[in-house]
């Protein structure tokens, strides 16, 4: 009998090889990977620890894409969605749902805030905030209010790749021009981000202008044309911004003068990230929507969700033509949902959203006390998911510019020291798994301290 190859047992010298020919990675330049691909193809996982094809070992500050909140290397998640698998993996996603899918729905019901009971699964992020939207447009055209189609969203906020979640994004690094024109009726307005305010303001005494001027949007939009408003709680792509606590009380307050539906983006924010299980819960806010991903299932399988009031979804229920006119072949996966049962029981049986919260807390103290240092303008952050703003100038707050390569090379000096992260404009951002301990902490705060010291020292910052 011939011999088969099992192409799990390449050799390193053959993946390297193979991963630069045919791997086409996300929002990147394969040539500049190139040099380290080594470091770059990742063999296995522990805890807040990933292990490169070559032995090396990082420490995980960004926990994958913000996601992998229980740690790597989770045998009981692989096991559960096993499990599944051998019964029944997948049902038709129309017209039919499965035991794990259920018992995920009514559980996501009864963790999320507010009266949120009703969930349109999804196989991710940017699918979830697909789904919202259409969720929202189809909402106000069954109740009688088609021309309400327009979505306003903060600028330098992210919300997904699709078109219609790339559409009302605005992050500062995709550069979504090239694919204009985009959805019609998206707007951005400015976010409540107090270190650089596009309105030159200072919080209090703005008495929260950012708030106020979306009321005036609305308002010269003509309020009948605005379906939904759509803002994460704690903004991860602005730069980590942490909302005043007066703002999303007011963001629900202008939805619900105008007829709006509030979609709260929990994305990233999702599943004990900030220290409570949902961002939300910070301000008591209620979205008519919730979308959510990422820490759903800590990336063992792919899955995101658009959860719903009962109010708006039970508009869609009774007469065949008010059904969704939405479906995704891979909506309420089985095994999927079997493995973000076992991750959302990992979460409250090991008690990770504490843990969030106590770390977090220390995370963000030990990162405050690099804020003497020049070239460090602000520190922020809320639970495991905080930021550190760099500057050029101090004083003026004046950031780097493109040709001084920051997240390029911040994070080149972050992973040759040992740790993984995704250094976007000029916030070194964290978002480690919640498992990370005190002594993990100690770690990667070090990472980073000699790390911005040492690009104060060739920029020549002192
Ligand atoms: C807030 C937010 N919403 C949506 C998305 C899109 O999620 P995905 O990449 O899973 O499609 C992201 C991705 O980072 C996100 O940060």
């Amino acid at each position: 009998m011939q011999e088969q190859k099992n192409p799990l047992s390449m050799q390193t010298v053959d993946v390297k090889q193979e991963a630069l020919e045919h791997v086409w990675m996300h929002a990147t330049p394969m040539q500049e990977v190139a040099p380290e691909i080594g470091s770059r193809i990742i063999v296995e996982g522990k805890g807040c620890r990933v292990t490169d094809i070559e032995g090396r070992t990082y420490i995980d500050a960004l926990a994958g894409l913000w996601l992998v909140n229980i740690g790597y290397g989770r045998r009981e998640v692989a096991e559960a969605a096993a499990r599944q698998m051998e019964r029944i993996h997948y049902v038709s996603s129309a017209g039919y749902t499965t035991v794990p899918t259920t018992v995920l729905a009514n559980k996501l019901a009864e963790i999320t805030p507010g009266s949120l009971a009703r969930t349109f699964f999804v196989s991710g992020g940017s699918e979830a905030v697909e789904s919202a939207i259409k969720i929202a447009k189809q909402y106000h055209y069954l109740q009688g209010f088609p021309r309400r189609y327009k979505v306003i969203s903060r600028r330098y906020s992210y919300h997904g790749a699709t078109f219609g979640a790339m559409s009302v994004s605005a992050a500062r690094y995709m550069k979504k021009s090239i694919f204009e024109p985009l959805m019609p009726g998206t707007m951005h307005v400015p976010p409540p981000y107090c270190y650089r305010c596009d309105y030159g303001m200072t919080y209090p005494s703005c008495e929260l202008y950012c708030a106020r001027a979306i009321e005036q949007t609305v308002r010269f939009e003509d309020p009948e044309t605005v379906a939904a408003i759509i803002a994460e709680p704690i903004s991860a792509s602005c730069g980590i911004v942490v909302p005043p606590p007066e703002y999303l009380g007011m963001l629900r307050q202008i939805c619900d003068r105008y007829g709006i539906l509030l979609i709260a983006d929990e994305v990233i924010n999702g599943f004990g990230r900030t220290g409570k299980m949902f961002a939300c819960e910070h301000w008591n806010l209620e979205p008519d929507i919730m979308t959510v991903a990422k820490g759903l299932t800590s990336g063992y399988v792919p899955m995101g969700a658009a959860i719903v009031k009962p109010e708006i979804a039970d508009v869609f229920m009774g007469e065949r033509k008010r059904a969704i006119q939405h479906l995704l072949t891979f909506g309420g996966h089985a095994a999927a949902a079997a493995a973000a049962l076992e991750n959302l029981a990992i979460i409250e049986r090991e008690n990770l959203v504490e843990n969030s919260a106590q770390v977090g807390a220390y995370l963000l103290d030990q990162l405050r006390q690099l804020s003497d240092h020049p070239m460090v303008g602000d520190v922020r952050g809320l639970g495991l998911l905080c930021g550190v703003e760099l500057v050029k100038d101090k004083k003026t707050r004046e950031p780097f510019a493109e040709a001084d390569e920051l997240p390029k090379r911040m994070t080149e000096k972050l992973r040759d020291r040992g740790m993984i992260c995704r250094v976007a404009g000029n916030v070194i951002p964290f978002s480690p798994p919640l498992v990370v301990t005190r002594s993990d902490v100690d770690e990667m705060v070090r990472i980073v301290k000699e790390s911005i010291e040492e690009f104060a020292r060739e920029a020549g910052i002192q």
